[in-house]
């Protein structure tokens, strides 16, 4: 390269995408790869407009085991793998060109009737718009059921000296599959991983170097240890994912009007004391005035149909958060896709109604009066004469009841796909899937029932484990939703929170005021990372395009639907790049007499956990400009932060 760009002008996006390339050519980005990209849904209704043509025109051929051409239409992967759907490019999709042809041999359906103009249009729209699919919808019949009750499993024999319980049934579920063991994990890809993974932060530079060069035994427990007792930081990265869950938010819908209300204060205290998880539950369904604003709902304006008044939204939030449940097809009719019907919706829905409930079917009503009623009866009734408080009362000790096996998997099994990309039961949201390993899963839920129902000790648990202490699994392989299902931990994206928090930390540019009401400030005398985090912030632009959802909807499972440097780029990235002039220029100013090669390695230290190897050195040279110039460190911070080995969490 004979130009630096920093010096003479300030850089155009499509110069530092050059930049970015130069150091990718370097070699260590081979074997990476980022989410799929590319399909922004739009609103085509899967259940009522597709699923019905695939069942009634493709099912028989192309479903629940039968695979004419290999080409599956079970689910979603499933179909995405064949190629013959092209996302967002009806045009280019040969199940298009398919169902348009006139010649016999070709055209799908291979018999019958072709498709109608309209139903055809139907699939071109849905294409268009990215394919969506109900999540976790399959049109293979499972015969797999869910007990209600935990079972016992017995652990089978350590192999190898490896003799964690996880790694006991994990060992033994790959080699009854024959997968090889994934290989472990090195000391600095451990740390970055955990630290990323239980606080949300990179580690700090010279803790790392101090970890890595500790020879003593024991290090990655204790340091397993020293990351869960951050009471603080971990407080801090958990809010995101139940924010996420709970549809916490600190503004936005129902905010103004009044309709919705903040638990955020009630919800960092039970992070930084670590309440037990069947309490935490109670004070959520059963609430003092801190943690009601759960389960009150949001109030939307105007008219809504019956399947969104606040009682509904009370029955599915409880069914997908608690259990992993959808309920929003019973909402409206009995489930075609599960065991659940109407009246299993509306009986959770009238535990909390003040005044009778009417029975709505497709949003006409029925006549009938909901009888409130649990899902699984089994642990217990509710009298319809009991006042509000007390209904809900017994529903927290039925949702919490020990009993309730599906309350302990689906966290552990939520957990476990935080830390490891991938549930043990897949897609998080539908519990009534089988387990890759039913075994690991009751293990761990009992683990947890016995244990006071301990988060941290979960966490600590899978962490400790060499199965958590392995190198990523590649997904694509990994991900074949018919083979087996466990390979290795899963390459993760960073959530919008932790890149921007990463970023704040790079730039020094966080916030110096919470957003999050409850939130105590920052200690005066703080470690380096004591910082105003981006979850306690409100959403912004940047935040947005990274991924960061409204909390209208209960969201359980963040999309890989963008790669992070699409986002950036796709935000035309405004803020981002004000962020990074911001904080360059600060950076320069605080440190004055500092050389190239010591901003160099102190960001790459910070971002990447490592030094440069000498080509990045010398890009990164001419990037900085010599003297470095604020321009030029904007540039080698942007070149850093948009590399997938940033960006991912492998
Ligand atoms: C009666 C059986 C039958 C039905 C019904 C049927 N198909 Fe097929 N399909 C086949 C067979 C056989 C093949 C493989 C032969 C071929 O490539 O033409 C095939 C191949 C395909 C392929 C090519 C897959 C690939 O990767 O090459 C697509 C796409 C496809 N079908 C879509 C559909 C769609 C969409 C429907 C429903 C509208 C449908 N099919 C209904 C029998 C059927
Ligand atoms: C907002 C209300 C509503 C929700 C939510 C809803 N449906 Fe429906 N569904 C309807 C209506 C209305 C009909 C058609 C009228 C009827 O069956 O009486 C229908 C019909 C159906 C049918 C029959 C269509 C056919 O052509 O055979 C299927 C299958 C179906 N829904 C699946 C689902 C699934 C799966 C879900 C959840 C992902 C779901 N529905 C959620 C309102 C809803």
């Amino acid at each position: 390269m004979d130009r630096g760009y920093g010096r003479q002008h300030h850089p155009t996006a499509a110069e530092r995408r050059f930049a970015v390339l130069a150091l990718a050519t370097i070699g260590w980005l081979a074997g990476e790869s980022l989410a799929r990209a590319g399909d922004r849904p739009r609103p085509v209704d899967f259940a009522h407009e597709i699923a019905p043509i695939i069942r009634d025109h493709c099912a028989g051929c192309h479903t629940n085991g039968k695979y004419k051409g290999s080409f599956s239409l079970d689910t979603r992967e499933a179909m995405l793998r064949s190629e013959s759907v092209v996302l967002g490019k009806s045009a280019q999709s040969e199940l298009i060109e398919r169902v348009l042809s006139n010649e016999p041999d070709f055209r799908m359906p291979q018999k019958g009737p072709g498709l109608t103009a309209s139903e055809i249009e139907r699939l071109r729209a849905w294409i268009d718009g990215g394919a969506s699919w109900e999540p976790g919808f399959s049109f293979k019949v499972s015969r797999y059921v869910a007990p209600l009750k935990l079972r016992h499993p017995v652990l089978p024999a350590a192999r190898d000296g490896r003799d964690h319980p996880i790694d006991r049934l994990v060992d033994s579920y790959l080699d009854a599959h024959k997968i090889p063991r994934p290989r472990p994990i090195d000391d600095a890809g451990f740390a970055r991983r955990l630290f990323l993974d239980v606080i949300g932060l990179l580690p700090p530079p010279g803790e790392l170097e101090a970890f890595v060069k500790d020879e003593s035994t024991g290090k990655r427990a204790r340091l397993i240890r020293r990351v869960l007792d951050d009471q603080r930081a971990y407080a801090d990265h958990w809010l995101t994912f139940w924010n996420d869950l709970l549809r916490n938010d600190y503004k936005g819908t129902g905010y103004i009007d009044g309709g919705r209300k903040q638990i955020s204060a009630w919800l960092y205290q039970s992070l930084i004391d670590n309440k037990p998880y069947d309490r935490f539950v109670r004070e959520l369904i059963s609430p003092k005035p801190e943690s009601e604003g759960f389960i009150k709902g949001i109030k939307w304006r105007g008219r809504v149909n019956a399947s969104q008044v606040r009682e509904i939204q009370f029955s599915q939030n409880v069914s997908q958060v608690f259990f992993g449940i959808n309920m929003k097809c019973a909402s409206c009719h009995d489930s075609f896709i599960d065991r659940w019907k109407l009246d299993d919706a509306y009986g959770l829905a009238a535990v909390i109604a003040e005044s009778p409930l009417e029975i709505a079917r497709c949003d006409k009503l029925t006549g009938r009066i909901a009888a409130p009623k649990f899902l699984w009866p089994e642990l217990g009734s509710i009298d319809p004469a009991w006042p509000q408080e007390r209904r809900l009362e017994k529903l927290a000790g039925m949702v919490t009841h020990p009993d309730n096996g599906w309350f302990a998997r689906t966290i552990v099994n939520r957990v476990w796909h935080r830390l490891m990309g991938r549930g043990i039961v897949h897609p998080v949201d539908v519990m009534a899937n089988e387990p890759w390993s039913p075994d690991l899963l009751d293990y761990l839920a009992r683990d947890l029932v016995d244990h006071d129902y301990d988060l941290k000790r979960l966490i600590g648990q899978i962490a400790e484990s060499s199965a958590y202490q392995s190198s990523p699994a590649i997904a694509s392989e990994a991900d074949q939703p018919d083979g087996p299902a466990f390979r290795g931990p899963q390459v993760k994206r960073m959530t919008a929170e932790q890149f921007v928090d990463a970023l704040w930390l790079l730039t020094k540019t966080a916030p110096a005021k919470a957003d999050a009401a409850g939130r105590p400030p920052c200690e005066a005398t703080a470690p380096e990372h004591r910082f105003i985090r981006a979850s306690l912030m409100s959403s912004n632009e940047l935040m947005r395009s990274l991924g960061r959802p409204n909390r209208e909807q209960v969201v359980t499972t963040r999309g890989d639907v963008l790669t992070t440097l699409e986002a950036l780029d796709l935000s035309n990235g405004q803020l981002f790049n004000d962020t990074l002039a911001r904080g360059a220029a600060n950076l320069i100013r605080s440190r004055p007499g500092a050389t190239a090669d010591e901003w160099i390695d102190s960001l790459y230290l910070q971002a990447l956990g490592r030094r440069p190897a000498s080509g990045e050195r010398a890009t990164a040279r001419e990037l900085l400009g010599k003297p470095a110039t604020a321009e030029g460190l904007a540039d080698l911070l942007w070149v850093v932060t948009v590399l997938p080995e940033f960006q991912l969490i492998r």
